[in-house]
């Protein structure tokens, strides 16, 4: 099969598709045949040897945490899902990656919604278990105020729409450039940047995905009440919430991928797309989430 792998860190020219062997599904995993998979910014880092000390990969490496596609092998011990089944999901996260390919491998799955394309929910899983872990942990509810910092970006979107349908009134920031499509995801736009605590007041929760930390918590009010995914300095006082395992990873939010299926098909859920590219050109969809301006999702088509 295809599969987008690197050989040695680097820049996203190290990418290359490699002709490679089939995975098999595992006890507890089946195995799609992808007809899409995501691209994170947690794969350039990968790529990029950012996290090379703490999760040394084994090189090659295939890239990619969620796909979807159609069930071609059922592991042992696997039950509601035959072959043939079109499903979304996400990849063994200590594999950290396998998804970019022809065939991968998942872990935890729900069957595709016929409302999402296949390139939305080749992309769906990894940013709706983020957003419902965190949701969770920030208690948000109907009558909550949220604040998303990034609200235009991959988890983010993701978020605004998942916090909406519990009844969450949310507000989102994002360049001045982006406002509207914040605004058409149903939160409030505002402008990230100087002066942000003078333009925001009133919440009770905020979702840190991008952006600044300090001003946060001002407008929270406390640390507490705050949540981050994408600031690992420790040095404000929020709680940073991952599932990259030992201390402080939190369990995946998994039951999300349920929810946001259902609420897809009742048309309240989408997955806005940032870039569709085709697996050979996994370099450029790096490229693109290494600028940190993608809106919505970026994904590789297979097939
Ligand atoms: N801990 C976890 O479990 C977990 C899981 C998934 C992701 N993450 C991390 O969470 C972060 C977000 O992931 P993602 O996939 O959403 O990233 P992404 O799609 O690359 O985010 C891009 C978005 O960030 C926005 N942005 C850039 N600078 C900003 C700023 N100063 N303030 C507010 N928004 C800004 C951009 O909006 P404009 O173009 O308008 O500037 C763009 O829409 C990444 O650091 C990722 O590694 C962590």
């Amino acid at each position: 099969m295809r599969a987008l792998q690197f050989s040695q860190y680097g820049d996203a020219d190290v990418l290359h598709v490699a002709e490679i062997a089939k995975p098999h599904a595992g006890a507890g995993q089946i195995r799609i045949a992808v007809r899409a998979s995501g691209v994170t910014p947690s794969d350039a880092g990968l790529r990029a040897g950012r996290f090379g000390q703490r999760f040394p990969l084994p090189l090659p490496h295939v890239t990619g945490l969620d796909a979807a596609g159609v069930v071609d092998e059922v592991g042992e011990g696997v039950t509601g899902v035959l072959e043939g089944d079109e499903v979304f999901g996400m990849v063994d996260l200590a594999r950290l990656g396998g998804a970019n390919a022809e065939y991968a491998v998942l872990a935890a799955w729900a069957p595709k919604p016929a409302a999402l394309s296949w390139e939305q929910a080749g992309g769906a899983a990894g940013n709706v278990e983020t957003a419902t872990r965190a949701l969770d942990l920030l208690g948000v509810r109907d009558g909550t105020t949220l604040l998303i910092a990034g609200a235009a970006g991959g988890v983010g979107t993701v978020a605004v729409q998942l916090a909406i349908a519990r009844g969450a009134k949310v507000i989102g920031t994002a360049g001045p450039a982006t406002q509207d499509f914040v605004a058409e995801l149903g939160a409030i736009p505002v402008v990230y940047g100087d002066g942000l605590a003078d333009r925001v007041s009133g919440v009770d929760a905020v979702l840190h995905c991008a952006g600044a930390v300090a001003d946060l918590v001002a407008i929270a009010g406390s640390p507490d009440r705050v949540l981050t995914i994408a600031d690992l300095s420790g040095e404000h006082g929020i709680r940073l919430s991952h599932t990259a395992g030992g201390p402080g990873s939190d369990p995946q939010a998994l039951h999300g991928l349920a929810i946001a299926a259902a609420l897809a098909e009742q048309g309240s859920f989408t997955v806005p797309l940032a870039g569709v590219f085709p697996l050979s050109r996994g370099a450029d969809a790096h490229r693109l989430s290494e600028t940190g301006h993608a809106h919505g999702k970026i994904v590789l088509v297979t097939g």
